[in-house]
């Protein structure tokens, strides 16, 4: 596990976002996975910034993201796909038919996760997985709990992720308590993973998922056992780490010992 610790929310951006940018010029075809909620905002936009600036295409990339609210369609403000289209996919030469987001109107949920999934395993499989983590530790919808070794599926979300979102819905609008999700198992067959995680609100899921223990109390704590899962938060989200000088100290001696490396 990578811990970067940077000085705030624009480093955390910026250096996510260069991870997916040198993924996509290294392979034009690669299979994105990607998330939404707050944190990855400032990541896509400087996306957005690359692909505007012609640095990278997404023409031939496909897109999968983690979940999706059941029981909105993909035209609703509050859905996922509605996020992605607003906060990415409108703004970059990607092919829409491309990107995936799990159907939250689908006649048949079950059906159609297990669809996502075969989606998925026909593309290759996930290159590049980013994801955001809950107040609690969860990843995608997978709150505690949550089987470790779960596919996508439909799953109950906790009162506090209800209450954690319902700052974007109205009043008296509807606020689904189900979602479709792709499982944690799902999520750590990616060949690569980076979590992004900023503020002091994030302090203690950071603590649990860098130094444990692995449970599925605190489903991103399975990170732990991912060959490449790389951890982005800035210092209020590392406040709570007890070996923080240390993951500061290796990501010294790395940068070190590329420049001995390259002669930079
Ligand atoms: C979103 C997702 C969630 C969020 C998490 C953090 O697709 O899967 O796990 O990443 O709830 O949300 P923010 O970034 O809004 O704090």
């Amino acid at each position: 596990m990578q811990v970067v610790i940077l000085k705030d929310a624009a480093e955390v951006a910026a250096y996510g976002a260069k991870i997916f940018i040198e993924q996509v010029k290294a392979n034009p075809a690669s299979v994105l996975g990607l998330a939404t909620g707050s944190s990855p905002i400032e990541l896509y936009k400087r996306v957005i910034d690359a692909n505007k600036a012609g640095e990278v295409s997404f023409k031939d990339v496909t897109t999968f993201n983690l979940d999706e609210y059941l029981g909105l369609d993909g035209d609703h403000p509050q859905s996922y796909r509605y996020f992605m289209n607003e906060q990415l996919f409108n703004h970059i030469d990607i092919d829409k038919a491309n990107t995936f987001v799990p159907d939250g109107s689908a006649k048949d949920p079950i059906a159609s996760c297990a669809e996502y999934e075969q989606k998925i395993a026909a593309k290759g499989g996930v290159d590049v997985q980013l994801l955001g983590i809950g107040t609690n530790g969860h990843i995608g919808f997978n709150e505690p709990s949550s089987s470790l070794a779960s596919r996508t599926r439909v799953k109950t979300l906790t009162q506090a992720t209800i209450d954690a979102n319902s700052r974007f819905f109205a009043e008296d609008e509807f606020q689904p308590n189900l979602s479709i999700t792709m499982g944690i198992g799902s999520i750590m067959e990616a060949k690569k993973v980076v979590l992004i995680a900023t503020g002091e609100g994030k302090a203690d899921a950071i603590k649990d998922t860098v130094e444990g223990p692995l449970s599925a109390r605190c489903p991103a704590s399975v990170l732990q056992m991912h060959e490449k899962a790389i951890i982005i938060c800035d210092e209020a989200a590392a406040s709570k780490l007890e070996d923080k000088e240390f993951y500061q100290y290796i990501e010294q001696q790395n940068d070190k010992l590329l420049a001995d490396y390259y002669g930079a």
